[in-house]
């Protein structure tokens, strides 16, 4: 078993494991490199030879217990053949959602769009560098692939005005992700992915009724799925504030928690293993302050089963030697 199964599978509160969400990405140089001579964000994903490669980047530098596949949760629309394109200084942005031709794919098609991520992530598994770690596949919440795909982009922070008056559409569309989510989940497992992470960037927009319809319904259902694949889950409903409630419905082996909530009240109320809390800005000032901060996390869940990870990702502008100093600061602990 490795580090974060033991903390997962058999609830072990010493040697806490880490990886970051984010950890392949603009802050390594090597990354930089080689997005500057692919400006296609999605042609990069679908390339199983420099996806692999780049999934591997931060643990060449890094004693990092897991490598998350390089990919985006926005290929999941991508495969539904609605238009993506990722704008520098922008964001990704959607095209036209059609749903007539959404409901005619199948599953065929689907798989054959998304083929190299499914290449890159035995490639990754392939790797010596992955012996006794992770490799985390992911797949987009309903609720937030949802708003990406009738939003057209990044809500911010509201939804547009008119976003749940067709539910007619709404419905459909949350059919049809249930289906190619669990599509897309057993193909990255059937490839070598040993834990899944749900990431539900949006939970956070919905009031609290709207809830059980838009993230706990749907999530349990991909949870059960993968459940039933004897393979981890984790989930990150990112903002959703009643960490609790979610937990006791939807029951994933893991929850990963945002910066904005307490960790001592999430130790009080949560009785699954916990991921992640550390705000990603902290990586922005020094060492001292880091450490600090870090050993906060580590102190307050050292008698619970705990993977130290972000609150969200690690941000462009961060210095690699600050995300080293913070791997060896929790391998040291
Ligand atoms: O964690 C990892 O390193 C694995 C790869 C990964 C990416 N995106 C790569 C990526 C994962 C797990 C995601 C998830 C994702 N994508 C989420 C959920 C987590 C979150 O951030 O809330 C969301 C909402 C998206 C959609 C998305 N993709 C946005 C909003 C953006 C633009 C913002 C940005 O940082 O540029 C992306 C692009 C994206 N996805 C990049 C990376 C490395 C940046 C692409 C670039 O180099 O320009």
């Amino acid at each position: 078993m490795t580090q974060i199964e033991d903390t997962i599978l058999k609830e072990k509160t010493t040697n806490t494991p880490i990886w970051l969400m984010r950890q392949a990405g603009r802050y390594l140089p090597e990354f930089r490199k080689i997005r500057k001579l692919n400006p296609d964000f999605i042609n990069l994903c679908l390339n199983e030879n420099l996806s692999s490669e780049i999934t591997l980047q931060p643990l060449k530098r890094f004693n990092l217990d897991a490598a998350i596949i390089f990919s985006d949760i926005l290929m999941v629309p991508y495969g539904l053949n609605q238009a993506v394109e990722f704008k520098k200084n922008f964001g990704p942005k959607l095209g036209f959602l059609d749903l007539k031709e959404l409901s005619q794919i199948d599953e065929i098609d689907f798989l054959k769009k998304l083929y190299p991520i499914y290449k890159s992530i035995k490639k990754v598994n392939d790797n010596s560098l992955i012996k006794n770690k992770n490799v985390i596949g992911f797949v987009g919440a309903p609720w937030t692939l949802l708003v990406y795909m009738i939003n057209k982009h990044s809500p911010k922070k509201n939804l547009i005005k008119e976003f749940f008056k067709d539910k007619f559409l709404i419905n459909r569309i949350l059919i049809i992700l249930e289906k190619f989510l669990k599509i897309h989940i057993k193909h990255q497992i059937k490839n070598g992915a040993s834990i899944i992470q749900i990431f539900d960037s949006w939970a956070g927009l919905l009031e609290e009724k709207d809830l059980p319809s838009y993230v706990y319904v749907p999530t349990l259902n991909l949870v059960n799925y993968i459940k039933s694949l004897n393979v981890p889950s984790v989930c990150f409903p990112r903002g959703i504030k009643d960490y609790k409630t979610f937990c006791e419905i939807v029951k994933p082996n893991a929850v990963n928690i945002d910066y904005n909530v307490d960790p001592v009240l999430i130790l009080k109320n949560i009785k699954i293993p916990v991921q992640g809390g550390l705000d990603p800005k902290i990586l922005l000032t020094d060492k001292e302050n880091l450490k600090k901060e870090a050993l906060k996390y580590l102190n307050i869940f050292k008698d619970h089963p705990y993977i130290f990870n972000l609150g969200h990702g690690v941000i462009p502008e961060t210095d690699p030697n600050m995300v080293d100093y913070l791997v060896k600061t929790v391998k040291d602990y």
